[in-house]
């Protein structure tokens, strides 16, 4: 079997799901909740997934999410987030405990991803997805995660 082949074709259908859910587009809250709702089942690597959303003074609030409580403000520019949101790049973090800077919302977690959602220059949101596993996420992830991003952006 090629695992990657099976995690692409799996990302590939979740894509198609997505963009059915969200046709139409049901609401900014809506398509945040299915998206997190939707990655969260079919992804089981991550135990938490959700989004965060800017605030005026640069720093980020919790948007929707499934997963344990997470931190609920994520002050300007600090952790994976903030380093996301400003340079508008995606993270693919294989170790947190390695990531200088890293908020730990939940001891469990021990790599993240984390890709901005983008409109045209501004990034306005980023979609985070974390895992109780080292190394869990990689560039499959990250291509997809970046499509389901713009699968979810017109709806914000
Ligand atoms: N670890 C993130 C904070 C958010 S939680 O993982 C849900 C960070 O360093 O930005």
């Amino acid at each position: 079997m090629e695992p990657d082949r099976d995690r692409a074709e799996r990302y590939r259908e979740l894509r198609v799901r997505l963009g059915g859910l969200l046709d139409g587009c049901p609401g900014p809250v809506a398509a945040m909740a299915s998206t997190a709702a939707l990655l969260h089942d079919e992804l089981p690597p991550a135990f938490w997934v959700g989004f965060y959303l800017p605030r005026p003074d640069g720093s980020l609030v919790v948007g929707p999410y499934q997963g344990p409580l997470a931190c609920q403000i994520l002050p300007a520019g600090r952790g994976v987030c903030g380093k996301v949101y400003e340079s508008g790049r995606s993270e693919v973090v294989p170790d947190v405990h390695a990531f200088a800077g890293h908020i730990a919302c939940d001891p469990r977690s021990r790599s993240e991803i984390v890709v901005p959602v983008r409109r045209g220059g501004e990034v306005i949101a980023v979609l985070d997805l974390d895992s109780d596993r080292v190394d869990a996420f990689d560039e499959v992830d990250r291509e997809n995660l970046e499509a389901v991003a713009r699968i979810v952006e017109p709806c914000l």
